[in-house]
């Protein structure tokens, strides 16, 4: 059977509301010709945009997330946003760890632990961002910080959660502008150390079925090549994404490749 292809963007601290609804008018229309069956496309907005995106991204079978969450329901807590806020309006999956939250916002593996039991809890799929620095690497520990990412990120959730979980690798030295994106050598055997540190956490079959995606510099020109690793099963991009037509571009190739892999 055709495996499911997971592709979407987050869009940072960019688009307004209403930037965002025409984005995904436009990205809905530009991919109505692929079967949803065949791909699970995600936007992750603003928080301010998604009560207004929501309707659209339902309208175009665009699954939609939100940046961040906090753990807590509710309370004195300024600047933060409740899975209860989140759950009005229409989001189903929550970003995670983002490498901009944890290392421009000091976020550590325990708070996205207790970030990824809420979204559990409220029935959120939680995205969760794992990726080594270009120091981490350097000193050839990035198989110990991604299996300690996700043994402390995902401790204390079941095989049965995990159905809703799904996880991306995006090494912090890739991201954004200045960030090189992973050789496909390399990033295989990064989805190699993930999958097996799933397969170690949940037993075979439940870490089997949880997507990998890769994000980090991934563009027009790798996109193809990157999505050819057994172990990988979607992207997620940043900027060459918020051009609807070259996002919907990027996602022709990506749907064409897999229907012949
Ligand atoms: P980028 O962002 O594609 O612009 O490098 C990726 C990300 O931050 O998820």
């Amino acid at each position: 059977m055709q495996k499911k292809l997971y592709i979407g963007t987050n869009t940072k601290m960019y688009k307004t509301i209403r930037q965002t609804v025409a984005f995904l008018d436009e990205l809905g229309s530009l991919t109505r010709d692929i079967d949803r069956n065949l791909l699970e496309l995600f936007v992750i907005p603003s928080y301010t945009a998604l009560d207004a995106a929501a309707r659209t991204a339902q309208a175009q079978a665009i699954t939609l997330g939100a940046q961040n969450m906090s753990w807590e329901d509710e309370g004195q807590f300024t600047g933060e946003v409740s899975p209860l806020m989140l759950e009005e309006t229409g989001v189903r999956l929550v970003c995670i760890g983002h490498s901009e939250r944890r290392h421009i916002f000091g976020e550590d593996d325990e708070v996205e632990n207790k970030k990824v039991l809420a979204a559990l809890r409220h029935h959120f799929t939680p995205l969760l961002c794992v990726g080594e620095t270009a120091s981490q690497k350097e000193l050839g520990i990035q198989n110990e910080v991604l299996r300690s990412q996700l043994k402390v990120g995902l401790h204390d959730t079941s095989p049965e959660q995990a159905r809703h979980i799904w996880i991306a690798y995006e090494p912090v030295w890739a991201i954004g502008v200045g960030g090189t994106p992973a050789g496909v050598m390399y990033a295989s055997r990064m989805y190699t150390v993930i999958r097996q540190t799933l397969r170690e956490i949940y037993g075979g079959e439940a870490g089997d079925r949880i997507p990998i995606l890769y994000g980090g510099s991934v563009n027009n020109m790798n996109a193809r090549e990157l999505i050819q690793a057994p172990d990988i099963d979607g992207l997620f991009i940043g900027r060459s994404a918020w051009d609807a037509d070259n996002f919907s571009r990027i996602i022709h190739d990506l749907v064409d490749i897999c229907l012949i892999k």
